[in-house]
């Protein structure tokens, strides 16, 4: 190959597209983690970005369930070489992408080699054909939840004004920070009151955040306690579709706007991170 042709081709896979890699976490469970992925998933769509959501949270109200929708196949069948992940896709509402889960996911620490590299090369092709791919992760600072979140590019934290969310915020953000200094980990308070409210909850996290483990968390916005969200997933449709004109629908539009206008400097420049992360906590998993 002519020096030329080498750097053209170095050029364009410096520049591939790819996919930017959110998981969505908490500390505590019902804090409104799939309803603001599935929204947020959607908000993206509409500013024609490619989205994909990987349900990554196997409980019971999981992003299927909350749309209605009925797989065949999951990423179990990925990773047992029957499916490819492209195949696995499933079309949800709003022109948005979900890879339905499985509970062979909580036992991603012992895939073989084989099931380990059918699952990364299922993400490497995803990746490059998605803008966002989105990790609905299971609450509380599980294995699993955690793998993703160290893995992922940012991190979104969602907490509730109360109390007892708010310390399992915190615990979260801690060991997310312990198991990766360099996380880009951001905060949102669902089921704000108001705009006061939210913020006061940040401003506290924010504090502890900067005192006991020396990091900043940005504050990625709000969502208010809003009656339609429930409306919604009891309609198992999506409230951003259901309920446009929503408090909370606007709240979850400015949420991916900001999203769209801001990415964190620690990881811009990089664009193959979180499978090379992701590749090394399989494979650091599945040595311990
Ligand atoms: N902004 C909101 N206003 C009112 N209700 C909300 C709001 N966000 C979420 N909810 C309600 O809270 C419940 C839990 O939401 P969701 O299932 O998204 O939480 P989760 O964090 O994914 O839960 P789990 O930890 O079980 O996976 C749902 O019934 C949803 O309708
Ligand atoms: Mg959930």
């Amino acid at each position: 190959m002519t020096k030329q042709a080498e750097r053209l081709r170095s050029f364009v896979r410096e520049h591939a597209r790819r996919a930017r890699v959110l998981a969505i976490t908490s500390g505590k469970g019902g804090v409104g983690k799939t309803s603001t992925s599935v929204n947020l998933a959607i908000a993206l769509a509409a500013q024609d970005q490619r989205v994909a959501i990987l349900d990554a949270d196997l409980g019971l109200a999981n992003v299927e369930v909350l749309l209605g929708l009925n797989s065949l196949y999951n990423l179990q069948h990925v990773v047992d070489g029957e499916k490819t992940l492209l195949e696995t896709l499933v079309q949800g509402p709003g022109g948005i992408h979900i890879i339905p889960g499985s509970s062979g996911m909580a036992k991603f620490a012992d895939l073989g080699e084989a099931e380990r590299e059918r699952l990364i090369g299922g993400m490497t092709e995803l990746q490059e054909d998605m803008d966002f791919l989105i990790v609905d992760t299971m609450a509380g600072i599980g294995k699993n939840a955690v793998s993703f979140a160290t893995a992922a590019d940012e991190v979104l934290v969602v907490c509730t004004p109360e109390p007892s969310s708010i310390v399992d915020g915190y615990t979260m953000i801690k060991t997310v920070f312990q198991q990766r200094d360099d996380s880009a980990v951001s905060l949102i308070v669902n089921m704000a009151a108001n705009k006061e409210q939210a913020q006061a909850v940040a401003n506290k996290i924010g504090h502890v955040t900067r005192q006991y483990l020396n990091h900043g968390l940005s504050y990625h916005g709000y969502i208010l306690r809003d009656p339609h969200v429930s409306q919604a997933v009891m309609q198992s449709a999506p409230l951003l579709l259901r309920y446009p004109n929503a408090p909370a629908s606007a709240c979850i539009t400015r949420l991916a706007a900001r999203l769209l206008q801001h990415r964190p400097p620690n990881n811009s420049g990089e664009t193959t991170g979180f499978l090379r992360r992701f590749a090394q906590t399989l494979g650091l998993a599945s040595n311990g």
